[in-house]
């Protein structure tokens, strides 16, 4: 059940390790029509962990009424034992947000843009302007409390509603955004939208307006089929930290059209067949999904899964 079976091969320019960030629980379970019970929520983060994973975005202090299927954050985070190594960021739109994570000791937290007028207001219920407002305070506190702060941005690429975003919209944003204080800037591609040379001249316009490429991570959602071909381009061009989620669960609930992020099996076999280390168990990401699939009453989205279910 491996790679190993078909061959592995280098490809010149990529990076020898790759990290990933698990967002299955978070991205994974926030746009799912059954809410899981908070005892198996914690089952899955353990088994994420169990399988490598040293990146586990847990879930989510935004208001209940918003995203009822992560309502539970705070007794999921008291249900969770944090294991030596591993980070459990959260993510967190404003001050209320961050008082809750902040009681329950959290160290990672994520705030999250939107290049777009009508996703800010549909996700955030703020301008883009206003929404940068409301995080000055939460980077400022978080970054003063020693946490790492990672800015999403949503929409980088395309929008349901505005249709394509502009290069020079989406750094902009992105600029302001890091000029908060952020540690760690994440791409969205919210609704899959994106294809291989959009990718890289994005990346190029934000390396050229000063971001570092080690400080960007890349969040694809696969609507179209074009998460892999995108992550590769991603790395080809030196970013080393790429958004997953178990079985290909995810979507926001706020954008239309969005679909599952990028499968982490997905982008295991792709990585392993190339050689890069990640330190995540492809068997135990399939079993994993396997049995979250039973729990949620549907099958996995992720190709791999299907292949190596069996
Ligand atoms: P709002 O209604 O404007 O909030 O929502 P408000 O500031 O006016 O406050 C209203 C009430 O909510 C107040 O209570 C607050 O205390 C309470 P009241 O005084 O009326 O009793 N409240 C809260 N309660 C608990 N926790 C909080 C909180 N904040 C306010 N944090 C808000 C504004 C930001 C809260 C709302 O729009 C919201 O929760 N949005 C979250 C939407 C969301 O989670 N979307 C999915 C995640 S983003 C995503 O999936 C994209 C990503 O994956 C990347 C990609 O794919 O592109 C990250
Ligand atoms: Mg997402």
């Amino acid at each position: 059940m491996s790679t190993a079976s078909y061959g592995r091969t280098h490809l010149a320019g990529l990076p020898e390790a790759v990290t990933i960030c698990e967002v299955g629980p978070r991205d994974g379970l926030q746009n799912e029509s059954t809410v899981l019970p908070v005892e198996v929520k914690a089952e899955f983060v353990a088994r994420l962990v169990d399988a490598g994973h040293t990146v586990v975005e847990t879930t989510s202090f935004v208001h209940p009424k918003w995203v009822p299927q992560l309502a539970d954050a705070e007794a999921l985070l008291g249900a969770i034992t944090p294991a030596e190594g591993v980070r459990y960021p959260v993510l967190v739109p404003n001050e209320r947000g961050l008082d809750r994570a902040l009681d329950l000791g959290v160290r990672d937290i994520a705030v999250f843009g939107s290049t777009t007028e009508t996703f800010a207001e549909r996700n955030l219920n703020r301008t883009v302007d206003e929404s940068l407002e409301m995080f000055a305070p939460v980077v400022g506190r978080a970054r003063e409390a020693g946490l790492a702060v990672r800015a999403y941005l949503s929409m980088c690429f395309g929008d349901p509603w505005e249709g394509e975003v502009p290069v020079p919209r989406v750094v902009d944003v992105a600029t302001r955004m890091m000029a908060l204080g952020c540690t760690e800037l994440g791409l969205g591609d919210t609704i899959g939208v994106a294809t291989p040379g959009r990718v890289v001249a994005l990346l190029d316009a934000l390396t050229a307006a000063g971001v570092p490429v080690g400080r960007i991570a890349v969040h694809f959602h696969d609507t179209y089929g074009q998460a892999l071909a995108n992550t590769l381009a991603a790395l080809q061009h030196g970013v080393t930290t790429v958004d997953a989620s178990a079985g290909g669960l995810g979507g926001c609930p706020y954008a239309g059209s969005a679909t599952g992020n990028l499968a982490t099996e997905d982008l295991l076999w792709q990585l392993e067949g190339l050689g890069i280390r990640t330190g995540v168990d492809l068997r135990k990401m399939v079993e994993t999904s396997v049995w979250l699939a039973k729990e949620l009453g549907r099958p996995s989205p992720s190709r791999t899964v299907a292949a190596l279910a069996g």
